[in-house]
């Protein structure tokens, strides 16, 4: 198997980064690692594993999340998600979310290194496919180097090479998951610290990284960058990343994404997907550019109907191909 090139990372997002979203960004960048929104082991084991797992050969390499910390369905759900053809699987030690608190999942999961270890073990004895963490550098107080660097310690343990690093801590009680992605304080010097202290293991820093001038200065404390938001709402930035970092002079253009989306949006409809939920993904295509409201627009008032058809979509390559070439064009 190849190594993985984890240079940059999509983060995971619930509700966006989905097989739909994947296939959009994989049509702007071929380089980027992309994770899958946390999927719960529940939802694995007792649900509709086609409908959980299926995805497209064209958006690998990606890894998929897992939400839990029972072993056993850990563990099941490894050997699962190989055979779906993951090439990865992360376990989610980050997410201060009510909900997922009560199921015992997520960033409370840093209170509980033995457990971790327990859940990381018998997921890594579990697949042959690499098993990697995502975590907050603390919890409530607690934002101290030595407790995460003995949390690191533990994770260690297991054989999990690769860490990524939200570097905040997380405030599990009193915060919204959204305030929990502001207020707590960035402290990327903190995971700088730790992969001086742990060079063989491969960190991935994560947290309001929006340009490329910030992810070269990254590169240079850390193996890689996990990125978000910043992509999410502006999905052309990955034009910029492989230009500036994976010096690929080959990235279409906005209107051949476009061309390409609408291929694809014809081939998932006749399988029944709704256009809607490849184009709610796409919103941000054109952000910052002079036409960015009339694609907004367009979409709105033409594909987030559940009626949407495909003649619509086709209309949009139209749309972006002559009437507002002068407008849209990049
Ligand atoms: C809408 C949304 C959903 C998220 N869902 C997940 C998730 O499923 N799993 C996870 O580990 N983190 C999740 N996160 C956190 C992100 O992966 C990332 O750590 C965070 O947004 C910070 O990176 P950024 O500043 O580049 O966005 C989510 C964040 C947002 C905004």
């Amino acid at each position: 198997m190849s190594k993985i090139n984890r240079k940059i990372c999509m983060a995971p997002m619930m509700d966006c980064t989905d097989r739909y979203d994947r296939y959009f960004l994989r049509l702007i960048s071929k380089n980027i690692f992309l994770y899958s929104e946390m999927i719960a082991t529940g939802a694995i084991i007792n649900g509709d594993k086609k409908k959980v797992l299926n995805f497209d050969e064209f958006e690998k390499p990606v890894a998929l999340q897992l939400g839990g910390s029972d072993k056993k369905e850990l563990a099941e759900c490894c050997k699962i998600v190989e055979d779906f053809g993951y090439d990865e699987i992360n376990l989610n030690l980050g997410c201060p979310s009510k909900k997922v608190q009560k199921n015992k999942f997520g960033a409370c999961l840093i209170k509980e290194p033995d457990l971790v270890a327990d859940c990381l073990n018998a997921m890594v004895n579990s697949t042959n496919l690499p098993v990697t963490a995502k975590t907050r550098i603390g919890f409530d107080q607690v934002e101290d180097f030595d407790y995460l660097n003995n949390f690191i310690e533990k994770i260690k343990g297991t054989g999990v090479k690769t860490i990524i690093l939200h570097a905040r801590k997380a405030i599990l009680k009193g915060l919204t998951p959204k305030e929990n992605l502001k207020i707590p304080k960035l402290n990327y010097e903190m995971v700088y610290e730790i992969k001086k202290s742990n060079p063989e293991i491969e960190i991935i820093i994560n947290g309001a990284i929006t340009d490329t001038n910030q992810i070269r200065s990254h590169l240079n404390k850390v193996d890689g960058v996990m990125i978000g938001r910043a992509i999410y709402q502006s999905p052309y930035f990955l034009a910029e990343i492989e230009k500036d970092i994976f010096k690929n002079n080959n990235v279409p253009n906005r209107e051949k994404i476009v061309e390409q989306l609408v291929e694809y949006v014809d081939r998932e409809v006749k399988k029944g997907v709704r256009v809607n939920q490849i184009m709610r993904h796409t919103v941000g295509l054109y952000h910052g550019q002079r036409g960015a409201g009339k694609w907004k627009r367009y979409l709105s008032d033409n594909m987030m109907a559940r009626d949407s058809d495909f003649q619509k979509v086709k209309h949009i390559l139209e749309v972006v191909q002559n009437n507002e070439k002068a407008e849209m064009a990049i």
